[in-house]
């Protein structure tokens, strides 16, 4: 495991954009719907190759619009992009001299990894990129769910698209902060050596994700959706759909709550973790509006709590499951993250020494009597305000004479 760079150790929070082919499509192929997440439906559906690659001649992005994506991200208080660059369907959303399926060579003439680059440049925001190094659906030799090796020359794959096409995304676009490589299937360790050897010498501060495979990523990447129930003794990284589906799907309108979300973040982030939340545009490049509404609502709370989130650190495990709340912490500082509607929060087995006690949001004073209980244990009473109008969440924030949070063992 590497040590991540610090604009990931405490930004915390970034954008997955899942956009491709598949986006046009929406879930459903002559009429008949996908079952899957939307963007392995060429997979699901058994999608011939040339038919598939019809799509390419429809794929036009009118509505891409680089600039507002950038915007939406930084505006939901996140601190890092990761964008599709080439995903199992194997059509590059680059101009690669390795590939003719590319969006720089059919319908839309466009470099859309440039355009995001380019947007992330100006409003200043880390730029990642996702690159599926093993399954390419459109390419025989390159490895498919399901499938095993057999009959496959993966070598041939890797050298002639995979590794250049890697080498590409490193040297004609500028920095880039992180490689999200993904699906390693059954790639050796010499290979997936050679994809970091050549990402670090290219890019030495580019950040590799952990489905590099083989445990060679620079941190842990979880099962998709998947918290760890306990604070994970490394850096990891939660990939999270904002519904059910990374690319786009018509008929897919399980959107999760700002509440759902905001309560996943703040419990990675207790854990160490860093949350990779996605939006999967439609064909066209467009935004669904309620990806828009809910990262807007989930923006409006880190504007006023964001501190409670940014350069946070793994807490040790709290003896205790509180139902209605969750603890981050940094240096001299916890915060308490309380989900319910409640005129106070009784905590028990915190040994710090609690010095100022305020809802982060406003900086109200709050007051915050410590006692110990008939049992000997450490409790806190802490009176809490009515929640502000629209607030999704309220922070205390408990300033404290210790750099570091600790928690009691329950005596018992
Ligand atoms: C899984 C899916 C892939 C998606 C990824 C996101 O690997 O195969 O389609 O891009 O999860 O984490």
């Amino acid at each position: 495991m590497g040590t991540p760079q610090a604009w990931w150790t405490d930004g915390k929070f970034g954008l997955f954009i899942h956009w491709g082919l598949y986006a046009l499509l929406a879930g459903e192929y002559q009429g008949r719907r996908t079952e899957n997440i939307a963007e392995w439906i060429m997979h699901d559906l058994d999608i011939p190759k040339d038919e598939y690659r019809q799509l390419a001649s429809r794929f036009h992005g009118k509505a891409f619009n680089a600039d507002l994506l950038v915007q939406l991200a930084k505006q939901a208080g996140m601190r890092y992009i990761v964008f599709t660059s080439k995903h199992h369907e194997g059509f590059s959303l680059f101009d690669s001299d390795f590939s003719s399926y590319t969006s720089a060579k059919t319908a839309s003439h466009r470099d859309f990894v440039r355009e995001l680059k380019d947007a992330c440049d100006r409003h200043d925001l880390m730029f990642g990129l996702y690159y599926s190094q093993a399954q390419d659906w459109d390419d025989s030799d390159a490895c498919r769910d399901g499938f095993g090796p057999e009959g496959k020359d993966f070598e041939r794959y890797f050298q002639n698209k995979c590794l250049p096409q890697i080498t590409e995304l490193l040297t004609k676009y500028g920095k880039i902060g992180l490689l999200w490589l993904d699906t390693p299937m059954y790639m050796t360790q010499e290979q997936s050596e050679r994809i970091k050897k050549l990402v670090k010498r290219l890019q030495p501060d580019c950040l590799i994700s952990g489905r590099i495979g083989n445990g060679l990523g620079d941190y842990m990447t979880t099962g998709d959706n998947f918290i760890p129930s306990l604070p994970y003794p490394g850096p990891f990284e939660v990939p999270a759909t904002i519904n059910s589906t990374w690319g786009y799907n018509a008929f897919d309108s399980q959107w999760k709550t700002p509440k759902q979300l905001l309560r996943s973040l703040v419990k990675i982030v207790s854990r160490g973790g860093n949350y990779l939340l996605n939006i999967g545009p439609r064909g066209d490049g467009s935004i669904p509006e309620e990806s828009i509404r809910v990262l807007e609502s989930i923006g409006s709370f880190m504007r006023k709590n964001g501190q409670s989130i940014y350069e946070t650190r793994a807490l040790p495990l709290y003896p205790y499951d509180i139902e209605w709340g969750f603890f981050t912490a940094k240096k001299g500082r916890l915060f308490i993250h309380i989900f319910e509607e409640m005129d106070r929060a009784y905590l028990l087995n915190i040994a710090n020494k609690p010095l100022r006690c305020y809802r982060l949001s406003d900086g109200l004073e709050l007051t915050l009597k410590e006692r110990t209980t008939c049992e000997g244990d450490s409790s806190w009473l802490i009176n809490l305000p009515p929640r502000q109008k629209g607030e999704i969440d309220q922070v205390v924030c408990v300033e404290i004479a210790e750099d570091f949070v600790v928690f009691e063992p329950i005596k018992g």
